[in-house]
């Protein structure tokens, strides 16, 4: 059975329109976009589009992919000081020449709605109450609340290690009661623990990582990521996954963009009703 992310989704921006209508001003989100490969594009289209739809402004600063790392690090100070900029976000992956950690950490931990600053990682791994939630995980555990699937008691094999998802859903996970299983792309007989789980995320980047022959039965399989190789999609779970029906997996291009643009434009929301509180 194949997860409807529709109506999740759906349910997701009819609660946010419903705030915003009550807020007596707009919010206003920026953009900085640095490399401008179809993915980030794609992303940052998404964006707009959905942040209009929910009566957020929405800004976009553009660079030339050439830009030093001394010239965007200015950038993110500037903004950090612009008190006309509450929230923004710098959309990843930055060029190779540019050290990535370096900017995420430059960026004023307030206005970051991303959730990628070492502070608010650390907010999330402590579980503080002022903790937002970074998009990625953050649809991750709301598909799995609209489903009803309580995860204490149960252990969840997350494959994947990445700082703005694998570390993150791995705690959010344990602050919820989960046990688990953190594996990645060395993990030795990755089937050992997969066929331990009741839930699987994987998010690994690695076509058809997951096999129906890796997973207990019922398990609820969440995959992430997928590649594209001659024009084809590949997930990390091998597709034939979706005709076993005791399975809730999915699979479906386009909702991974969706969801986390939702959680990005709740997480501006948040944001807003906190500095307005
Ligand atoms: N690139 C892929 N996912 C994301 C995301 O959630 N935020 C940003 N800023 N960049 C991304």
């Amino acid at each position: 059975m194949i997860i409807d992310w529709t109506k999740i989704w759906q349910k997701m921006y009819d609660e946010m329109k419903n705030e915003v209508a009550k807020f007596k001003t707009k919010p206003t989100l920026w953009a900085i976009l640095v490399w401008n490969n179809s993915s980030s594009l794609r992303y940052i289209k998404q964006k707009k589009k959905w942040a209009e739809y929910v009566w957020i402004n929405f800004k976009l600063e553009q660079f030339d992919e050439k830009i030093s790392e001394i010239e965007l690090y200015n950038k993110i100070k500037s903004f950090n000081e612009d008190q006309n900029i509450n929230w923004y976000i710098v959309q990843l992956p930055l060029p190779k020449h540019i050290n990535q950690t370096k900017i995420i950490n430059n960026i004023h931990p307030k206005k970051d709605v991303d959730w990628f600053h070492p502070n608010n990682q650390g907010k999330v791994l402590i579980w503080d109450e002022t903790a937002f939630i970074p998009c990625t995980p953050a649809w991750i555990m709301e598909i799995l609340k609209h489903e009803n699937i309580n995860v204490e008691w149960k252990t969840v094999c997350v494959i994947w290690r990445s700082n703005i998802v694998g570390k993150p859903i791995i705690s959010l996970l344990i602050n919820a009661w989960a046990t688990v299983l953190a594996c990645n792309s060395k993990t030795k007989n990755i089937e050992k623990f997969t066929t331990q789980a009741e839930i699987v995320i994987v998010a690994a980047w690695s076509p058809w990582l997951l096999k129906v022959n890796m997973l207990k039965v019922w398990a609820i399989v969440i995959d992430v990521w997928f590649t594209i190789i001659n024009e084809k999609i590949h997930w990390d779970a091998d597709t034939k996954l979706i005709d076993l029906v005791w399975s809730k997996v999915t699979p479906v291009p386009g909702w991974v963009w969706a969801l986390t643009v939702a959680c990005l434009m709740k997480n501006t929301i948040k944001a807003y009703k906190l500095q307005n509180k």
